[in-house]
């Protein structure tokens, strides 16, 4: 939770600063958090990096990045004229201890000019083989050990499976305690997500209804129609559950399920998002096959384009068992949601980019109203669609305005456009929660330790078994039909798109 400007002088240390992530998501962040006023008079920006730039160059590559990528377009030159003087670039080799002398004396000579001990945030926006490099020689170099002001952010993908994530937990927790560890999940930071929160716990109304006795299933869809972009080498040791299931689908899961925190601290609210993961029911190799599917795009014609495969994408092997689609069904066995299933699915190259979440209550206990009158009924539906349109709205039925008693479906709606178009960013608020030391939506190592082992048996049945009907869905459709069918077999279908439906 963000309470005001930022006071303390702070330093930003960004590994990988000069790296896709950093122009594209983290300059801008900083960039917007400067306008709007949040950012302390005293900051720094230090950009590590192999390239040879010097401060100008790097500069002026960050501004081309903020032209490209922000929010706000290019930015207005009085504005970047101020905020350039605090980023500067050092060239650094990630295994070479003088780079972290070199850094500590930079960091030294802010604290010298400051006249005080700056708050360190260092960000890791590296690939996952130099973490232990960067966390070790941090370390050694002494320059992250003042618990209350030095912070560490860890990209994903954290671990590749549970054995991986323990180890690396095992190694930050050698330099760093927990409450400097910072394990990032952007999807916690969009105001959509967010919004959850103050919709469940801030409503009288809803909760009570919030249980196995109202409501029938939830979905989640995170659909997206890009395919694997240029990360074809990284996305084939991954793939859909590893890349978006085990992080943000299964938050996304924590924050419809969780219990009512009994207040807003970070360990609370923490906890009571651990304990949704912990009672999730854990998938035998029987459910796996009933209760998981997967899918793998061919090639398609997505917006009118013809796109290629996943398995003629760059970077990618021609016989791949990656999936780009993965749809569970999941229980939790709670008083709360024993019975109800919780639907999961997200693929690359669907026919819509949309991100929902869907509720559904149960249909009413009697009908009333004759036959010929109820063939409009629908169950109430409430669906918070997370991006790319922002809103809540809860499905009713409802009289036709008329003389003769005719009922149709309608819809109250919250839509975060009529309050703000140009919504902050999710790494706006991440960076600002993580500069002021608020780790309520960040990652604690049991929460990264139970997702990978709910998802654990999943991965280690489809990595037996390579499928031997990938592809298996064509780009630019919804997705392999099994899913339709794991669905399907409780009486359900999937809510296509809030778009198609209105
Ligand atoms: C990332 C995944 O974490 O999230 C990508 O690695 C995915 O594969 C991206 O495309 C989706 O994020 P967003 O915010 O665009 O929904």
């Amino acid at each position: 939770m963000n309470t005001g400007k930022i006071a303390v002088p702070t330093v930003v240390v960004i590994f990988g600063g000069t790296g896709d992530l950093t122009k594209r998501k983290l300059v801008p962040a900083f960039y917007h958090l400067f306008l709007e006023g949040w950012l302390p008079d005293k900051f720094a920006i230090v950009g590590l990096g192999r390239s040879g730039f010097n401060d100008a160059d790097y500069r002026e590559h960050l501004h081309e990045g903020l032209t490209l990528f922000s929010r706000s377009g290019k930015p207005a030159e009085e504005k970047w004229a101020q905020f350039q003087q605090s980023i500067t670039f050092l060239q650094s080799d990630i295994d070479n201890p003088a780079s972290y002398t070199q850094l500590a004396e930079r960091l030294n000579a802010f604290d010298q000019e400051w006249g005080m001990r700056a708050n360190r945030l260092f960000y890791l926006s590296v690939a996952p083989r130099f973490i232990e490099a960067v966390t070790v020689h941090l370390g050694e170099a002494g320059v992250a050990s003042e618990v209350e002001r030095d912070r560490i952010i860890v990209e994903k993908p954290f671990g590749k499976d549970l054995a991986t994530a323990r180890s690396l937990n095992q190694l930050l927790t050698q330099t760093f305690q927990e409450s400097q560890i910072y394990r990032i999940d952007h999807y916690l930071g969009k105001e959509t997500v967010q919004n959850i929160l103050a919709f469940r716990f801030a409503n009288a109304l809803f909760e009570p209804l919030w249980n196995r006795n109202y409501i029938d299933f939830v979905q989640i869809t995170v659909a997206e129609m890009v395919g694997v972009e240029d990360r074809g080498g990284y996305y084939e040791g991954a793939g859909a559950l590893r890349d978006m299931i085990q992080n943000h689908l299964l938050q996304l899961l924590c924050m419809v399920a969780m219990e009512p925190p009994v207040s807003f601290e970070a360990e609370e609210i923490r906890n009571r998002k651990v304990d949704v993961l912990q009672a999730i029911r854990r998938f035998t190799y029987e459910d796996v096959n009933q209760n998981a599917v997967r899918g793998q795009y061919g090639p398609g014609w997505v917006q009118g384009e013809k796109v290629p495969g996943y398995r003629e994408e760059e970077g990618v092997n021609p016989g791949s068992n990656t999936e780009t689609y993965a749809a569970l069904k999941l229980h939790l066995d709670n008083w709360r949601w024993q019975g109800v299933p919780f639907y999961l699915r997200t693929g690359k190259r669907l026919q819509e980019k949309t991100s929902s979440i869907t509720v559904q209550f149960r249909p009413v206990p009697h009908l009333s109203f004759p036959t010929s009158l109820s063939e409009n009924l629908m169950p109430n539906r409430l669906t918070i669609s997370i991006q790319p349109q922002m809103d809540i709205r809860l499905r009713f039925t409802a009289k036709r305005p008329g003389l003769s008693m005719t009922l149709i479906p309608a819809e109250m709606v919250f839509d975060f456009n009529s309050y703000s178009k140009n919504s902050p960013e999710a790494y706006e608020t991440l960076l600002l929660d993580a500069m002021q030391g608020d780790a309520t939506l960040f990652m604690r190592a049991d929460q990264i330790e139970v997702a990978w082992e709910v998802i654990s048996p999943i991965l280690d049945t489809w990595d037996s078994r390579p499928s031997l009907e990938f592809p298996n869905y064509a780009a630019g459709m919804w997705g392999p039909e099994n899913a339709e069918a794991l669905i399907a077999r409780e009486g359900h279908t999937w809510a296509v798109s809030t778009v198609r439906n209105r």
